[in-house]
């Protein structure tokens, strides 16, 4: 374990209430780490504290083994990041644009601007005013901005917020390319598990300013995977001829009639046809599976999400 980005009891108090409370995320090099949350779970008010736009009430953050209060220009000048609507000019051009960060940045090379606009696929639309640009468009501008100067960790905050499902795809291939072939860890939020389902090697659900899990993607789905519910009427006769005739070992028993299998090398059929051969009778067989996002709105309390 690698961490380039921690926060130890990160907490932000506005007002009466606390929008973040005691937060303790790690973020791996390497790992594109989904943060999840519903609206107003705290996840814009977590980016802007790691990016020292506002001052945590109490904790610390550690973003490449230093503290962020102590060497705050040294370590922002190794992220990129977009949060919420960062604005361009609109009568500008996307390299004008672009330069006038860079200058702010001490950027001095046009290459480095060229290049950026190359990554994000808008370097044949460069001289087009980015009033004229598509919310899309502008995204992949927000992202060429965040990658000019070549940073290693990458904040993105809801990076596909208003885009169709067509501009979140293409978000995401290009979110994969930079982490996969820039070897940028990428941060990325979003109130929509499945928009990183595909993406994130991790994900942290917060849910009213509290981290309730940090997980693997792929434990979160093995844990959602799917399964064959069976309902009988003698259970631990069902379980031995489970066990002896197919050799089933991944199984839970839910009460005294219910079971999930997850093994699913024989078909529901020849379950079913095994049991009543051996006296057990079946009342229910249904394939099932838990979808992640139901997850999701169950951690979080249900209600809808967005
Ligand atoms: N400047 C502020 N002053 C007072 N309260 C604030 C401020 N910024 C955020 N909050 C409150 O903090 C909580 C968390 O807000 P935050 O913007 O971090 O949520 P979020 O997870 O980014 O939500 P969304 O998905 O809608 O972007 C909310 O209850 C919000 O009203
Ligand atoms: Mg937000």
């Amino acid at each position: 374990m690698n961490a380039i980005l921690k926060t130890i009891n990160l907490s932000k108090h506005y007002g009466s209430q606390w929008a973040v409370h005691q937060l303790n995320m790690t973020v791996e090099k390497g790992e594109i780490y989904g943060f999840l949350g519903r609206n107003g779970a705290g996840k814009t008010t977590t980016i802007r504290m790691m990016l020292g736009l506002i001052t945590p009430t109490e904790g610390q953050i550690e973003i490449f083994e230093s503290n962020l209060k102590n060497n705050k220009k040294n370590i922002l000048n190794r992220i990129g990041a977009i949060v919420e609507f960062s604005g361009f000019y609109p009568n500008l051009n996307a390299v004008e644009n672009m330069e006038i960060n860079a200058r702010l940045m001490g950027i001095k090379k046009k290459q480095a601007i060229q290049e950026a606009l190359e990554i994000v696929g808008l370097a044949s639309e460069q001289t087009k005013l980015v009033g004229k640009y598509s919310l899309g468009m502008k995204q992949r501008l927000g992202i060429a901005r965040a990658i000019v100067h070549h940073p290693e960790l990458l904040i993105l905050d809801e990076p596909t917020n208003g885009l169709d499902p067509i501009g979140i795809k293409e978000m995401r291939r290009l979110i994969k390319s930079l982490a996969e072939e820039r070897d940028i860890t990428i941060l990325i939020s979003s109130h929509i598990l499945s928009e990183i389902e595909h993406l994130a090697n991790r994900v942290g659900i917060i849910h009213q300013g509290v981290l309730l899990e940090e997980i693997n993607m792929e434990k979160l789905k093995d844990a959602n995977k799917r399964y064959l519910q069976v309902q009988v009427s003698n259970i631990s006769k069902a379980v031995r001829l489970l066990e002896t005739e197919f050799s089933i070992s991944n199984y839970q028993v839910l009460d005294d009639e219910k079971l999930r299998i997850y093994d699913l090398g024989q078909s529901p059929a020849e379950i079913n046809r095994m049991l009543v051969t051996n006296s057990v009778k079946v009342t229910e067989l249904a394939m099932k599976q838990d979808n992640l996002e139901d997850y999701f709105v169950q951690l979080t309390g249900g209600g809808q999400i967005g």
